[in-house]
């Protein structure tokens, strides 16, 4: 059988994990906000329209930001229509995805909703058709106290408290000509900087994320980031990243692989971040805000009514394939967890998302939500450097894949230790031997599995047959804890310290 090793020492932490890479997206797209966070009138919305099953399933993935409201959406937002009196509030047409929007949840009704879910707001601005004045009115109406116009009319509409929004970003996916108000780096480069310096003056708590390029294949990329960053590197904190994966032409192993490219990704914009930092003589670290992540094919070519108010737009329905590639994304992410502070699967509800729900009816939990919650529990504090050693294999797109992955994180107190790991071997079982060194008194208490099921197996409204189970729990002797994974599975190994 084949065999893969690893060994743990649990004062050898390689980052400390920043919890926002937990974080999630919910763009004014489809049914994300209107018949998915949001819908007065259904049994189960509270006061304020506000869809509480939908929260008690987003608490269950403990997310502690969300980035609203785009996404494409945001460069065509003018946000003062959001705000103030529901029944003043114009409808538009939203040229990014095609639809009317009524306006009828905004950024005081968002900044309320999160407090509800348990989470804090990742404040998006328009740089596409609107730029720094519009952004740098955003923060005052959202964080400044009271005494000035727009911190008083945000008073006037009910919200005597700021909101606090701490994250903000500068635009979306401006390299995209697809994006409204699409810009080259320097135009966008010198709009972001100028953005940022006045917002930064406006509430110098603030931080930013740059722009970076829209996925690794961008004919920009690299070119994109580095002429940005020189424009705009003093004022910004952070450099995003985003990047869906499909499984086309169908080739489930190729598929299970691409992470490689995320962690090509990863690396490629950690150097350039550093490369100005060297340049520039820089003493101020920008790091990575890996914004928008996930799988994303299987509703592509979907019809949309032109003009229509939230239509059934990119609901993607996962399998259990999909569940694997989600959580070996999320894996990459949290191995660099040094440079990465803050990710968002994108999304949360309805678009391209975990939670899915039916207008007036039920919600109910897609395949990727299981790795996400797992991860987003338990994998907080430090992750533990890793010398894995995985038996390999070649597919069609790439070379050298490991059968294993896995990656183990401490709680901060270090009395909890979790691993996780995939075996992408789509036939074989591995024996993975992880040895403890100094971890006396631990003792296994729960093991988590996902596997056995086919892999374009579905979860839908009536039943969710793709979930986790209670594994096998290994014994730990002299040390080392055997695990037998089976093909295409996900397992979830908790140890706490109980002596
Ligand atoms: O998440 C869906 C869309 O994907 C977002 O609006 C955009 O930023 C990206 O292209």
């Amino acid at each position: 059988m084949k065999k893969a090793k690893m060994t743990l020492v649990s004062e050898f932490t390689n980052a400390k994990i920043d919890k926002r890479i937990y974080g999630s997206f919910i763009e004014h797209l489809g049914r994300a906000v209107y018949g998915g966070i949001y819908e007065p009138g259904h049994p189960m919305a509270d006061a304020d329209g506000f869809r509480t099953d939908v929260i008690e399933e987003i608490k269950k993935l403990n997310v502690p930001i969300v980035r609203y409201p785009g996404g494409n959406f945001v460069s065509g937002y003018k946000w003062e229509d959001g705000v103030g009196p529901v029944e003043n509030r114009p409808k538009r047409l939203e040229l990014a995805w095609g639809v009317t929007e009524p306006n009828l949840f905004g950024t005081n009704e968002f900044a309320k909703w999160c407090k509800k879910a348990d989470t804090e707001c990742m404040m998006a601005v328009n740089l596409g058709l609107r730029g720094p004045v519009d952004a740098k009115n955003l923060v005052e109406y959202c964080n400044h106290k009271s005494g000035s116009y727009w911190s008083d009319l945000r008073r006037s509409h009910g919200y005597e408290e700021p909101h606090n929004i701490r994250l903000w970003c500068l635009g979306n996916e401006m390299d995209g000509d697809w994006q409204i108000g699409h810009k080259t780096a320097v135009e966008y480069g010198r709009t972001a900087a100028e953005a940022a310096k006045v917002m930064k003056w406006t509430d110098p708590s603030i931080e930013t994320v740059l722009c970076g390029s829209s996925n690794m294949g961008m004919k920009t990329f690299g070119e994109w980031e580095s002429t940005t960053l020189d424009l705009a590197y003093d004022k910004v904190d952070y450099v995003s990243l985003h990047l869906y994966f499909d499984n086309r032409p169908n080739d489930i192993e190729s598929f299970l692989a691409k992470n490689m490219i995320m962690d090509d990704f990863i690396k490629t914009v950690v150097c350039i971040c550093d490369y100005i930092k060297g340049k520039k003589h820089s003493k101020h670290q920008v790091n990575l805000s890996f914004d928008e992540w996930n799988v994303w094919y299987h509703s592509n070519g979907d019809y949309v009514e032109k003009w229509s108010t939230a239509p059934h737009q990119l609901e993607d329905i996962y399998n259990y394939e999909d569940t694997l590639v989600v959580a070996l994304m999320l894996m990459t992410i949290l191995k660099h967890a040094d440079r990465v502070n803050i990710a968002c699967i994108a999304q949360l509800v309805n678009v391209i998302a975990p939670i899915m729900t039916k207008n007036g009816g039920k919600c109910w939990e897609q395949t990727i939500f299981y790795p996400f919650m797992h991860l987003s529990n338990y994998g907080r504090g430090y992750t533990l450097i890793s010398n894995l050693e995985s038996p390999k294999h070649d597919c069609k797109e790439f070379t050298d894949v490991n059968d294993i992955e896995s990656i183990a994180t401490i709680s901060e107190d270090k009395d909890e230790l979790t691993i996780f790991t995939v075996n992408r071997n789509i036939s074989e079982n591995v024996l993975f031997d992880v040895k403890l060194m100094d971890f006396e008194g631990f003792e296994v208490i729960d093991s988590i599995e996902m596997s056995g099921f086919d892999p374009k197996a579905e979860n839908n409204v009536n039943s969710q047959p793709v979930k986790p189970f209670k594994g096998e729990i290994p014994k730990i002797d002299n040390k080392t804890m055997q695990l037998n994974l089976k093909p295409l599975s996900w397992n979830v190994l908790r140890l706490k310290k109980t002596k």
